[in-house]
């Protein structure tokens, strides 16, 4: 196991920290422990994915973690700043975009929506900002269209090109990918690498793909079953920029794969180098490889 903040060399700044965060919902005999305690470090500028089986609270912390739902216990820091309420810079990417857009709006104008309350920004500019962000995702022949006039991948799109339109320093991905079919889902890989590269936000990933995470991620934490904990955080070393075909027959992407569905399915192997640690308790074996299994009840 590598920590990330004690890793070879000088160790680096935590941008978005989590530290002893815990989370219960409801009270007495009904309440559910989500979080027992997860410590994460969040460094600038990276593509970071937090990985762990269905349940067993990814959304619970990264609603946490962008100031949207507090902790019971433990705290979250953005920046040297103690996040209480979503913090300005932090962008939150819901996992169901259906839900997320505004079906009454077009494409621009959900687009729009990003920099509606920005100070000083003209109509015209807004306008510019709006329509260069509709065509970095691919989308200037729908600016006017609506979202119900569009198939879901492209739906993710303008919520991706909102997202990206509030020119966020961090943004924090909820399993984004995991509503469209498998092809338009290499799409929006390639697409979301590409933007990252060129913009270089920091990307925070939930999601139970683990082709998924190793493909997008430079450091991938993996969270047991509920109540959670991060056991593990791997340094993925592939090679940028990422090929959906070339990048996945690499030998590193297979070590990677079989180490953690190895660890997520409850079958660890020998361990390799950067790999991560610990038995994963809610694993269930004999789930689809590719996916991770649901969380015990
Ligand atoms: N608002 C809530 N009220 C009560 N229980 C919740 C709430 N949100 C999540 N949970 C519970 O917390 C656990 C983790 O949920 P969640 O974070 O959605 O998991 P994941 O995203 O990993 O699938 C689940 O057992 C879920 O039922
Ligand atoms: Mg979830």
């Amino acid at each position: 196991m590598t920590d990330h903040d004690t890793a070879a060399g000088a160790a680096p700044k935590p941008y978005l920290q989590l530290q002893g965060v815990r989370k219960s919902f409801g009270v007495g005999g009904a309440s559910t422990l989500a979080l027992a305690h997860v410590d994460l470090s969040v460094r600038e500028g990276e593509f970071l994915a937090i990985v762990g089986p269905s349940g067993c609270g990814k959304s619970t912390l990264l609603q946490i973690a962008a100031g949207l739902m507090p902790p019971s216990a433990g705290h979250v820091r953005f920046d040297g700043r103690a996040v209480t309420a979503p913090p300005e810079g932090i962008v939150y990417l819901f996992q169901q975009y259906g839900k997320s857009l505004f079906p009454w709006r077009t494409v621009l104008q959900n687009v729009s929506f990003a920099t509606e309350n920005r100070p000083g920004m003209t109509r015209d500019q807004r306008h510019a900002h709006s329509m260069k962000h509709v065509a970095m995702v691919g989308l200037e022949g729908f600016a006017n269209h609506y979202p119900w006039q569009l198939s879901g991948g492209m739906q993710q799109r303008v919520t991706i090109a909102r997202a990206l339109a509030a020119e966020p320093r961090v943004l924090l991905m909820d399993e984004p990918f995991s509503s469209v079919d498998a092809l338009t889902r290499l799409e929006l890989h390639a697409m979301v690498l590409d933007l990252w590269e060129k913009h270089r936000f920091t990307a925070v990933l939930v999601t139970h793909d683990v082709d998924e995470a190793v493909f997008l991620a430079d450091r991938i934490a993996v969270l047991s079953g509920r109540p959670s904990t991060v056991v593990g955080v791997l340094d993925t070393e592939l090679p940028r920029p990422r090929d959906s075909i070339t990048t996945k027959e690499l030998p590193r992407f297979l070590e990677l794969r079989h180490e953690l569905l190895s660890r997520l399915l409850g079958r660890p192997t020998g361990a390799i180098p950067g790999s991560v640690s610990g038995e994963i308790p809610g694993a269930v074996p004999g789930a689809i490889p590719g996916t991770l299994p649901a969380a015990a009840p």
